[in-house]
């Protein structure tokens, strides 16, 4: 496998409507089980030591990205278009919510603070993005608040987990307590009892569930079985989260939902069983197609949480999607992207 490929596909960014093809060479999938790949995907959100509260795991994993501000131009003007576009059709733009904002890499922050007459964005990690308004000019400052909330409505059931493995719980009682959880649906959250001109997803829906479960599980917890129920209830989740997107927006708003939905590359020179996975993909797909077709076909090999993409339906009309490549690691040894898809949306009426 070549890097050389590696240039190429960042020129693949923010295509309308189309998810551009690339040479990935088309190989058989049926030795590959979905397992084999959530066990690689584990072996990099293990990266970070200790056991961690969730606000200083996102904090670590946020402080290392926050300088790859300026090489994400590409990804974040692919969100540029998609807010351009709600701009034009708005009709009130009172206010904006960002959920999963953290360093703002994906999120034209400007843009937002010169449209809107509020700009809320949410993360669990606010360091990062406190940091991320000092890059605003000092007179839009103002028009942004933060704030600092788990919105994947599971702190119950991370802290429980937290304590059951800091006393060296066995296996079994972890495996109990994930099986019996039962997970609640999302109110509207007490500090965001409004409802939003535009509310956007950047990113988070994959970053709900599975980071951090096992980031406080690790290996010493985490098996096949383990990793089951963990995608399951990440699937659920992702629901939740599309609900409350839904749920804060404006009859006469717009969505915008972005995530992550395949990690492609290769580690020390072995091919991320993605990589072996991934067919080719058509030149030209629209969001209904690459739903229809691509998601049902290699659904085992999605990042947990994307599922979003599937929830979009229930609460959502499409207005246009676009996928694009965001490449996260390329040196000798290791090349990974991720492909992403987002999608702008009209609210359906409740
Ligand atoms: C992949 S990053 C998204 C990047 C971000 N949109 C940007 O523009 O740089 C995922 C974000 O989700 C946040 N996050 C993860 N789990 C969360 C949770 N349970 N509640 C709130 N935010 C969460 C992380 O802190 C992180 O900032």
């Amino acid at each position: 496998m070549s890097c050389g490929r590696n240039k190429k596909l960042k020129k693949y960014y923010g295509k309308v409507e189309k998810i551009e093809s690339n040479n990935f060479q088309e190989t058989s999938t049926k030795e590959i089980s979905g397992l084999e790949d959530f066990k690689n995907r584990r072996l990099y959100s293990n990266k970070i030591l200790g056991q961690l509260s969730i606000q200083n795991f996102f904090s670590k994993i946020n402080h290392t990205v926050f300088k790859l501000h300026d090489s994400m131009l590409d990804i974040r003007m692919n969100m540029e278009r998609f807010i351009l576009e709600a701009l034009e059709n708005l009709k009130s733009k009172e206010s904006v919510i960002v959920f999963g904002a953290g360093p703002c890499n994906d999120i034209p922050l400007e843009l937002l603070t010169e449209n809107f007459s509020q700009v809320i964005l949410v993360d669990i990690d606010i360091i990062s993005t406190q940091k991320a308004i000092e890059r605003l000019d000092i007179s839009l400052r103002s028009k942004v608040k933060i704030i600092q909330m788990d919105i994947s409505g599971l702190d119950e059931l991370f802290a429980k987990i937290k304590r059951l493995s800091s006393i060296n719980a066995s296996v079994n009682e972890i495996e109990l307590l994930l099986n019996t959880y039962e997970y609640k649906s999302i109110e509207l959250l007490p500090e965001i009892n409004t409802k939003y001109d535009l509310s956007i997803s950047s990113c988070v829906a994959t970053q709900l569930v599975t980071p951090y479960i096992t980031h406080i599980l690790r290996d010493n917890y985490i098996n096949d079985n383990i990793y089951k129920i963990i995608t399951s209830i990440a699937r659920k989740a992702a629901y939740n989260h599309c609900y409350l997107v839904r749920k804060h927006t404006k009859d006469a708003g717009f969505s915008i939902i972005t995530t992550d939905v395949f990690e492609w590359g290769y580690f020390a020179n072995n091919p991320i069983s993605l990589a072996n996975a991934l067919p080719s993909l058509p030149i030209t797909m629209n969001f209904q197609e690459f739903i229809n077709i691509y998601l049902n076909k290699y659904r085992d090999y999605m990042l947990v949480g994307s599922t979003i993409l599937y929830d979009i339906n229930t609460f959502f009309n499409n207005v246009v999607a676009r996928g694009w490549y965001w490449e996260i690691e390329n040196s000798t040894l290791t090349y990974r992207l991720y492909m992403v898809m987002g999608a702008l949306l009209k609210p359906k009426p409740r």
